[in-house]
């Protein structure tokens, strides 16, 4: 099924907890406000088994942290299907060293990993905690758990992180991993401006030295490079048209609504009641829902493009 703007919904990224043990100060908490409940393994499955006929084949569960749930192996065992090509998870890594071996042994395909920073001071500045060492050996972990492409989070900030670039580029590239360096997007916090970092130069350094350039359509449009030593993906959301008109996600909160767009929570569609209710005839009304909810958030340029069909 496609929205109106003839995208399709690929992706269901799950975000199974609020609960977090960092505290990073320019987090978007995936745009989730509360979690007043909290969906089981088991009605996390009713809900991709639904999610699968409306076309969803990837799964991303992300928090919070979702390695503080004691129960994460069951998720994802619970959501790995035939009809789901990949499950894949957002984690801070703090928590990854003694499960990833489980979680790949439960259908979990690959990990992305939030690292900011090498540096220890730098890593408690962001995150508040004195954790850095421990997420080392998470990605170690994933790595030997074969939770491959493992992929590393780099979210630039200004005047904390930016001048760690190559830093990371050649921890990751040693380590046969991809990094994706982020624009900071805004999450309402006080503090954007001053942490916003524009990526076009650093993008520009990266397309010089790059012996090939992709362009990652069903990704949203990411550009990745592909270095002689190693590859990095960048991920430019704000204001970015051609970045909304790529979207193929859909989210859902920890309590269980359909949210059709990060930056918004005025279009929810709530899902747990059908589901808790063996009402499969009302959730699939919530997804279809939730689909025509769907909508470009930065439509900018592009709004001539953005033209709505009829769903
Ligand atoms: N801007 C950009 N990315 C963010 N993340 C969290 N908050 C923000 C923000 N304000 C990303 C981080 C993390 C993932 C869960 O979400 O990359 O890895």
């Amino acid at each position: 099924m496609r929205d109106r703007w003839g995208r399709p919904v690929i992706g269901l990224r799950i975000s199974v907890t609020n609960e977090c043990n960092l505290n990073c100060f320019y987090c978007h908490h995936e745009g989730c406000l509360n979690d007043s409940r909290r969906m089981s393994p088991q009605e996390i499955e009713k809900i991709v088994e639904v999610g699968t006929e409306f076309g969803i084949r990837k799964i991303k569960l992300t928090g919070g942290e979702p390695l503080v749930r004691e129960d994460i192996v069951d998720i994802v065992a619970a959501i790995t299907k035939p009809k789901i090509e990949e499950v894949s998870m957002t984690t801070n890594g703090t928590l990854l060293a003694k499960i990833a071996a489980e979680l790949a042994d439960a259908g979990l395909n690959r990990v992305n990993i939030s690292l900011d920073t090498l540096d220890e001071t730098t890593y408690e500045r962001i995150t508040g905690r004195k954790l850095l060492h421990e997420v080392l050996e998470g990605i170690d972990a994933a790595l030997a758990a074969d939770l491959t492409p493992v992929k590393l989070n780099m979210v630039l900030l200004a005047g904390v992180n930016e001048h760690e670039v190559e830093r990371m580029i050649t921890y990751t590239s040693e380590r046969g991993i991809i990094v994706q360096l982020i624009e900071l997007l805004d999450a309402g916090g006080k503090n954007f401006t001053t942490y916003h970092r524009n990526l076009d130069d650093i993008e520009q350094s990266l397309r010089e030295r790059a012996v090939a350039v992709r362009t990652r359509r069903s990704m949203q449009a990411r550009r990745k490079y592909i270095l002689p030593g190693g590859e990095v993906e960048v991920v430019k959301p704000m204001h970015n048209s051609e970045f909304c008109m790529h979207c193929t996600r859909l989210r859902l909160t920890p309590d269980g609504h359909l949210k059709p767009c990060l930056m918004r929570n005025d279009n929810l569609v709530d899902l747990l009641p059908h589901i808790g209710a063996g009402d499969l005839e009302g959730a699939r009304k919530a997804f279809a829902e939730a689909i025509a909810r769907r909508e470009p958030y930065f439509k900018g340029a592009a709004r001539e493009i953005c033209v709505p069909r009829s769903v």
